[in-house]
């Protein structure tokens, strides 16, 4: 068996609340093989990004480890963290937000290679070209600010953003939901000829099961900060064990939510049918802050 290379051991994220602790994430686990793509699926406010964000540590876990290619970055300290931080990368939903509208597309795609030492500007330049085509966007995207682009190649850029550090794993938050569904089926393309070309691992974070079937081989399904179901992708949306994951996806073969609508028609789709599963399924809601 291969090493993995990402494995994620009884992960617990407690966020500060009033009067104590939210515990979001209670004791997940599981592994991503290199150039392996895992989905994690699950209503809002299951965990989803608070796990994403420990990956990259953005946040620092409360308990548990994270083991990228064997070594436990949960509790690294930064200066320890710094040069693992390339090898995983995160591509946000809004690539508005998370682009600096005052640089151009090259600034931002050249911006992690200044921080991980490549000190010629040409050197960067050149990198950055590259980038840009390998996304699919024009030379003359690279002189452009975000605000000059639509929300799919915006995307573009932040995948461009993503890879510019030369990682192992990319970690996609809801990435394609704001994006119509050529748009998204172009970016997903992208995603599949990257693991194809470069061995990128990727998790993918949707609450379209469209994408999950069509991009995942793996699939993790979630439910108030634990895991209720997992298992090769295929089997798992073909006959979910669990009453939980079959909500879901009759919830996302509602044409409405397939074309990308907000998730909360998504979640109240799942509200109704927790309440018909309810008999079958243990697990106590707890007064989780929303
Ligand atoms: N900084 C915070 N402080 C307190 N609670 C938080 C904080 N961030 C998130 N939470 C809570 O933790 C839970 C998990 O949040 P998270 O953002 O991980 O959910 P999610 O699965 O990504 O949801 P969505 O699908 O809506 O993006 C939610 O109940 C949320 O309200
Ligand atoms: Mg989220």
């Amino acid at each position: 068996m291969t090493t993995p290379l990402l494995a994620v051991e009884d992960l617990v994220v407690e966020y500060p609340v009033p009067g104590g602790v939210f515990r979001a994430v209670d004791g997940v686990g599981f592994t991503v093989a290199p150039g392996g793509a895992l989905a994690i699926v699950g209503e809002s406010g299951c965990g989803k990004s608070t796990i994403a964000r420990s990956l990259v540590r953005l946040l620092r876990p409360t308990e548990g480890r994270i083991l990228l290619d064997g070594t436990d970055i949960a509790s690294l300290p930064e200066r320890r963290l710094r040069p693992l931080r390339r090898r995983v990368q995160m591509v946000f939903q809004d690539p508005y937000g998370s682009l600096d509208p005052h640089l151009t597309a090259e600034e931002i795609v050249a911006e992690p290679l200044r921080l991980a030492g490549t000190r010629s500007a040409a050197e960067r330049g050149r990198r950055a070209a590259q980038l840009i085509d390998q996304v699919g966007l024009p030379s003359s995207a690279l002189q452009r600010r975000p605000a000059e682009f639509s929300g799919g190649q915006r995307q573009r850029i932040g995948i461009a953003r993503a890879l510019a550090s030369g990682p192992e794993l990319l970690v996609c938050d809801e990435a394609t939901s704001a994006l119509d569904v050529s748009v998204q089926a172009q970016v997903l393309q992208l995603l599949r000829e990257l693991q194809a070309e470069q061995n990128l691992a990727y998790i993918v974070i949707s609450h379209n099961l469209g994408v999950v079937r069509e991009i995942s081989s793996e699939v993790v399904v979630m439910r108030g900060g634990r895991i209720v179901e997992s298992g090769p992708t295929a089997d798992v949306l073909a006959a979910p064990a669990q009453p939980y994951t079959r909500a879901l996806r009759r919830a996302a073969l509602d044409p409405a939510t397939m074309r990308g609508r907000k998730p909360r028609a998504l979640v109240s789709a799942i509200a109704t049918d927790r309440d018909h599963d309810r008999d079958q399924d243990s697990h106590q809601e707890s007064g989780a802050p929303q």
